[in-house]
């Protein structure tokens, strides 16, 4: 396991006008070494592929958030014939949550993806929308949003979104 811990992005100061950043991030090689709740909730997104609808792609991805109160909900991508009209697991799972517990912030959300049943080894990132989408819900919480991404031999973690997206674009 890596010791990089606290995800922050950093920007190094090269020179006056180049700048490069920096991204901390946790690796671990198993789902074993993650803390109780985080295990509790990479497993909840493992499950949730299997209630994934992909028909067309075979890509199985599931996605499980914590709210502030505890609870888990999770949600997995759903496919349609008029292809731009699915959704990721991860936006299913976020405007799920936000439906349903508008008032409670959404404190973690952990990501897992499968073919043919199978966990993939290394772990899916997720698409720039949902993680802008994750940005929105962050901010409106004030609070930050861990992400787990979870393969079966490697799985990241990111201490908020804005290690998966810097620059976040936001209008409030
Ligand atoms: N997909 C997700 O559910 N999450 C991601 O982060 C990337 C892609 C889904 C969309 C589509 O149903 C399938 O995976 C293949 O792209």
């Amino acid at each position: 396991m890596s010791t990089l811990h606290r995800a922050k992005i950093t920007i190094i100061d090269c020179t006056m006008n180049d700048k490069e950043i920096k991204i901390a991030y946790t690796e671990y090689d198993s789902i074993q070494q993650l803390s109780s709740q985080d295990r509790e909730l990479a497993e909840a997104a493992i499950k949730a592929t299997s209630r994934s609808y992909a028909p067309y792609s075979r890509f199985n991805v599931g996605a499980a958030i914590r709210l502030d109160n505890g609870e888990i909900v999770s949600g997995s991508n759903q496919e349609n014939a008029a292809y731009p009209s699915g959704l990721c697991a991860e936006r299913t799972a976020m405007f799920y949550a936000s439906a349903s517990h508008p008032e409670n912030a959404m404190l973690s959300i952990a990501i897992a993806a499968g073919q043919n049943g199978v966990l993939l080894d290394s772990p899916a990132t997720p698409c720039g929308a949902c993680r802008q989408v994750m940005a929105e819900y962050q901010t409106k919480s004030g609070r930050p949003m861990s992400i787990l991404l979870v393969g079966a031999k490697k799985i990241w973690k990111f201490s908020k979104v804005d290690d998966i997206l810097p620059f976040i674009f936001d209008s409030l």
